[in-house]
């Protein structure tokens, strides 16, 4: 099919909830993917910081084909290898000792809200202003963006906003019913919006002081987007509890709830689901988190972030749409002073991919294996688009 009749079939069968690129993509291979008609383009968008180990991963396709030959669903009645062995792994590479696994990044939230309620038998969770958490409706009352929540109401009761970076208002906002403070340690969906310096660690301090449950949602930033396997280790600050989603399992739909003794809260009955942690997408994760490991992806995200941030910067100093340049490893947020749709659709022309967030931040958020030779690609191009709108 080419994408025309791609298109007209979606738009007579599939909900029209999403604005879709008018691409229709059939093949993928580490930074690459191909259209319909055969076109290929530099991805900058990695399904939304999913891809991280690259497109069809040769490691991730021979895990997941040898699992499902084996093995592919079990329900959680029953234990399996596979789910016990990447628990322990997320334990070696990770802050938390537990892990409950699920399917997504709204489901994990899901789960660290009611982990956290269980856990401190209160009932408020304080979130932040410009926040992102998911789509359900109780992950889209603590994102702290009404254009989520509008229409939906009634939201889940318990939800407080305060600004993002001011430790303050947090410290105002807790009461005794206070839970848990939820936090993305960079916001996202936001606009690639960095924490001000020692924020995370003040945030963890007045938790901590006023005994509350500190929850970092690391959906985005997790699995070497920043540079280190978490955003909790680029920023030393360990939360009591993480969720995680997107690139945990390379492209293969997962998300987890990761805590330490916060985790031995939830007894047998408090909370499951029918295929979280099913022995395909733990062989998936696996591979996912090993091949991050093995082929040094979390010092490449470092080095080829600060690589492509420089050359983004220049772009910047030469450039009066350009209003900020942002980031770390390879989570890059570049503010401009225009909407961003119609850039995005010339580089889009031009053979590349990006997104963008909160209307005016081009988000770069590549697959970790991305190289300099692409890096320079996209900014060479993004660079001549640009032009004619200085
Ligand atoms: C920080 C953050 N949390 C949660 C989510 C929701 O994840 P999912 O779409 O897998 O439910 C997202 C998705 O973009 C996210 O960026």
């Amino acid at each position: 099919m080419d994408t025309k009749e791609i298109m007209d079939l979606d738009i007579k069968y599939v909900m029209q909830t999403y604005g879709r690129q008018p691409l229709v993509l059939v093949k993928g291979e580490g930074t690459v993917v191909w259209d319909a008609e055969g076109k290929s383009y530099i991805d900058c968008v990695a399904g939304i910081a999913v891809n991280n180990v690259g497109h069809s991963n040769p490691k991730i396709v021979e895990a997941i084909c040898k699992q499902a030959k084996n093995l592919i669903h079990t329900s959680n009645l029953y234990y399996t290898e596979e789910q016990v062995t990447l628990a322990k792994l997320l334990a070696d590479v990770s802050p938390h000792q537990k892990s409950f696994f699920c399917n997504s990044g709204a489901e994990a939230n899901e789960g660290a809200i009611k982990l956290a309620r269980k856990h401190t038998g209160k009932g408020e969770i304080i979130a932040m202003e410009n926040s992102f958490h998911g789509r359900t409706i109780t992950t889209i009352t603590a994102t702290g963006q009404k254009k989520y929540q509008k229409g939906f109401e009634p939201l889940t009761p318990g939800f407080k906003h305060v600004p993002y970076c001011d430790v303050e208002a947090v410290s105002d906002t807790i009461n005794n019913q206070t839970a848990a403070v939820l936090v993305e340690p960079i916001q996202g969906e936001g606009g690639v919006i960095m924490p001000s310096d020692d924020y995370l660690k003040y945030l963890k301090d007045v938790c901590h002081d006023k005994d509350v449950l500190l929850i970092f949602d690391e959906v985005q930033t997790g699995f070497g987007r920043t540079g280190e396997m978490f955003a909790s280790q680029s920023f030393g600050v360990t939360p009591d509890i993480t969720t995680v989603a997107k690139a945990i399992a390379g492209g293969f739909p997962m998300g987890a709830v990761l805590a330490n003794e916060v985790g031995e809260t939830f007894q047998p009955g408090d909370h499951a689901t029918t295929f979280g942690g099913s022995p395909l997408a733990c062989a998936a994760a696996k591979a996912s988190i090993n091949f991050i490991l093995e082929e040094n992806l979390l010092k490449k995200s470092k080095e080829n972030g600060s690589y492509f941030l420089n050359k983004l910067n220049i772009i910047k100093n030469n450039n009066k749409i350009v209003k900020d340049v942002r980031g770390i490893g390879l989570m890059i947020g570049m503010e401009l002073n225009i909407e961003c749709g119609k850039l995005v659709d010339e580089m889009c022309e031009r053979g590349i991919i990006i997104n963008y967030a909160a209307g005016n931040v081009l988000r770069f958020v590549p697959p970790l294996v991305i190289n300099k030779k692409q890096i320079d690609i996209v900014t060479n191009t993004l660079e001549d688009v640009m032009r004619k709108y200085s």
